[in-house]
């Protein structure tokens, strides 16, 4: 009966399709029919998402019953699985309901691929940093060749969320703290994994994630509780989600955290009301892991049934891993509490997202394991996670040492003898990060050997142990905070050494979810091996690996070189190699402020002004009494070993629907470089107060030495806008100051009125 209902279905509405307009027609059709023809049981396992048999991303629950998920998924009660990866074992279970449930409707596969599958780029913060976003984009293309390779048809990512607070572990999976800069990458990211034909069998469903206001857990804690005003709201947290649907991203995820005391999962202001009506989303909702049912140690949902009434009605289309509309839906609709209307339209946009995957017309379009064996760690991916990998790469401080005229950086490539500290420099896993789930371990190519491939002119000391025993995703991780034993030996290597690198910073599974820190120094004994070693030898390179925003103020003031490299996935030893040896010139710019002390979090460069700005003789002005109110590193900083010059700022505001910016910039280094040029603007005086400074235009370029260029922005009412605290978007005339440099803090400035 199934397999006739199904053919059936299928050769009914396998139209030849020309036209976008006929293709989206004949689409809805198809899922009238099936509709019309779906059980109230069938229609409710499609909104049913399982956790697979084998690996999770999530607390297990109690009632985790591997059995009762194989019932269901031969009853057609589950729509999509998480976490099962593989050609085989995809179609294992897609055979299971395409052969055994009435309708055969196929599974939709989801996995968390965050930046890479087998082949890992850079973390996506690391990635953020290059402002490239064509790499960014191909980058995303290629996790999904290869997690599409395995059978995946659907990625949890881009998280899209802004975030201020690098306390919070899981800054390492965004974009940084700029809604402009953030909204760009995600839609470049969403362009990778969905490429230009969905249908395609290398292409993968993205999700815009986790809505909304994620990133603005009080406190940097995960999971916390969030109160945020309606102008952030607006103007930063929502921008990213809007963008991302304007690019028809297929699906978004809701998120654990309450706002304004409504949970995500349950809140009809954000996915009613803004996402499916005012944005007209027609993608689905699926819930975080188990949002549903925290809701009831949220205080908001009295059980599990009220969790499935709450989660359902408000707009949450899927449920992950909650069981909770498998259990309780059916009743609710018998019971008048939940429409079927409200199925019907969840049905819909999950199977209008299935036939957009192609899978009603190939179920397995996924799972061909002589794909999966081409694909994957394919040497073209390696060469592409190589390039993001040098792209990351931020130079935060070059300075020459005291009596000679050159900068530390680059290294000589024959004349150097150098010493190699730290565990992290002889580390292949951590260089990957957090949230690289399928990646195999230890498949980084570490600081080491990297540098290895340069010279043989080195010794390597570990000095210290980072973590004590095994670090892993879902595991708390034990820092080493007493062990020195190894100081001895790394202090005499360094002695001995012309020049030291010290590869310092965070573990890769010290970010991401559920790793948040109050302290964002470099953890352990780190700091003191650094000292230590700066007692004997002073010229010291600080190579450091971590997922957020570190506050080092003492290296910066004592270390005369520091190269943030992130965790840059599989290829980071090769890249921090070329930078250090001068083969690759770094370009990229920090998309979060590094601050000077953890006190100072959340610090961000497009705060509001205060009232009291300025410094006074007394104390009565926004201050802190025992720090700076500067950040260490600005939002947008990032040297290179060239130099450019911004002159001739012309502008023309003759047109309010086009002002246009022109600057020149000029490389006046020795060598040719990238620049990041970069645009800001501040609205000096508007109905709702405005940021001091708002990133609204930047262009990477490369320069030779001496070579120049003229940059021109064009700013519109898009960019010159704002939300007012109704959520509408409004323009207003005014004076604007204009500027436009090398970060967020350096610039040259002027001055235009829109009339
Ligand atoms: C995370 C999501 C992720 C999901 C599935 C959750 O814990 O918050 O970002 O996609 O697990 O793995």
């Amino acid at each position: 009966m199934k397999k006739v209902v199904f053919v059936g279905l299928y050769l009914a509405f396998v139209t030849s399709c020309n036209n976008k307009m006929v293709q989206e027609d004949s689409t809805e059709a198809r899922i009238d029919s099936l509709l019309n023809i779906m059980t109230i049981d069938e229609k409710i396992g499609q909104m049913n998402q399982y956790n697979g048999f084998w690996d999770v991303t999530g607390p297990v629950p109690e009632d985790n019953d591997t059995q009762l998920k194989y019932e269901h998924l031969k009853k057609g009660l589950v729509g999509s699985m998480l976490n099962v990866i593989g050609t085989k074992n995809v179609r294992e279970l897609q055979e299971l309901v395409v052969n055994e449930t009435r309708l055969g409707i196929p599974l939709i596969f989801g996995y968390d691929v965050i930046h890479g599958h087998k082949t890992v780029s850079p973390i996506p913060l690391a990635e953020a940093a290059s402002w490239d976003l064509p790499a960014i984009e191909k980058s995303a293309r290629i996790a999904a060749i290869e997690a599409s390779a395995v059978g995946i048809n659907w990625t949890f990512a881009p998280m899209v969320d802004i975030s201020r607070d690098a306390r919070w572990g899981r800054v390492m999976e965004g974009g940084g703290e700029d809604p402009f800069l953030g909204s760009l990458i995600g839609v470049a990211r969403i362009k990778g994994f969905q490429g230009d034909d969905l249908s395609a069998a290398n292409t993968i469903a993205a999700t815009a994630k986790h809505f909304a206001a994620y990133g603005f857990s009080e406190s940097g804690r995960d999971y916390n509780t969030v109160d945020i005003g309606t102008s952030v709201l607006y103007n930063t947290v929502l921008p990213p989600f809007k963008a991302a649907v304007e690019v028809d991203v297929k699906t978004v995820m809701n998120s654990f955290n309450v706002l304004n005391g409504i949970p995500a999962t349950a809140n009809s202001f954000l996915q009613r009301d803004i996402l499916k009506e005012k944005w007209a989303f027609n993608g689905f909702i699926v819930s975080d892991w188990a949002s549903g049912s925290q809701m009831i140690k949220h205080g908001f949902a009295r059980d599990l049934k009220h969790v499935a009434e709450l989660s359902a009605n408000t707009g949450s289309d899927m449920d992950m891993e909650s069981y909770a509309y498998v259990t309780y839906l059916k009743e609710l609709v018998a019971e008048g509490k939940v429409k079927e209307s409200v199925i019907d339209d969840a049905v819909r946009r999950i199977l209008r997202v299935k036939y957009g995957l192609g899978l009603f017309d190939d179920p397995y379009t996924y799972c061909n394991p002589e794909v999966e064996k081409e694909m994957l760690y394919h040497p073209d991916h390696q060469s592409a996670a190589l390039d993001m990998a040098k792209k990351s790469i931020v130079l935060l401080k070059n300075a020459s040492l005291p009596g000679q005229d050159k900068q530390l950086l680059p290294l000589n490539k024959n004349q150097v003898k150098i010493a190699v500290i730290g565990a992290l420099a002889d580390d292949k896993n951590s260089p990957l990060g957090s949230w690289r789930l399928a990646s195999d371990d230890n498949t980084a190519v570490s600081v080491l050997e990297g540098l290895k491939n340069y010279t043989d002119n080195l010794t390597y000391a570990k000095g210290a142990d980072l973590v004590i025993g095994e670090a892993t995703f879902r595991d708390e991780i034990k820092i080493n905070e007493t062990d020195k034993s190894g100081f001895d030996e790394a202090i005499k290597v360094a002695r001995a050494a012309e020049v030291v690198i010290m590869v310092l910073g965070e573990h890769g599974f010290q970010s991401g979810e559920g790793r948040s820190r109050t302290q964002l120094d470099l953890p352990g004994v780190q700091q003191e091996l650094l000292e230590a070693i700066y007692k004997v030898n002073k010229n010291i390179i600080l190579v450091l690996m971590n997922g957020r925003p570190l506050a080092i103020t003492w290296a910066d003031e004592n270390i005369p070189a520091i190269l943030e490299t992130w965790h840059l996935g599989s290829q980071s030893g090769n890249a921090i190699s070329q930078v250090l040896f001068g083969d690759y010139n770094p370009s990229g710019k920090l998309t979060m402020t590094f601050p000077r002390s953890v006190g100072q979090v959340p610090i961000y460069y497009n705060h509001y002004s205060t009232g009291r700005p300025d410094p006074t003789e007394q104390v009565f002005w926004s201050h802190y009494s025992d720090e700076s109110n500067m950040p260490l590193y600005p939002f947008g900083f990032g040297l290179s070993y060239s130099e450019f010059e911004y002159s001739n700022l012309q502008i023309d505001a003759s047109d309010n629907a086009n002002i246009k910016i022109k600057v020149t910039v000029k490389n006046i280094g020795r060598v040719a470089g990238e620049e990041v040029a970069q645009l800001y603007i501040h609205d000096k005086f508007a109905s709702v107060v405005r940021p001091v400074k708002e990133l609204k235009g930047f262009e990477k370029f490369s320069l030779g030495p001496n070579e120049s260029k003229e940059i021109e922005f064009v700013l519109t009412d898009k960019e010159l806008g704002f939300y007012d605290n109704d959520g509408e978007f409004i323009v207003e005339a005014g004076e604007f100051t204009v500027m436009v440099g090398t970060n967020s803090q350096k610039g040259i400035s002027g001055e235009f009125i829109r009339k």
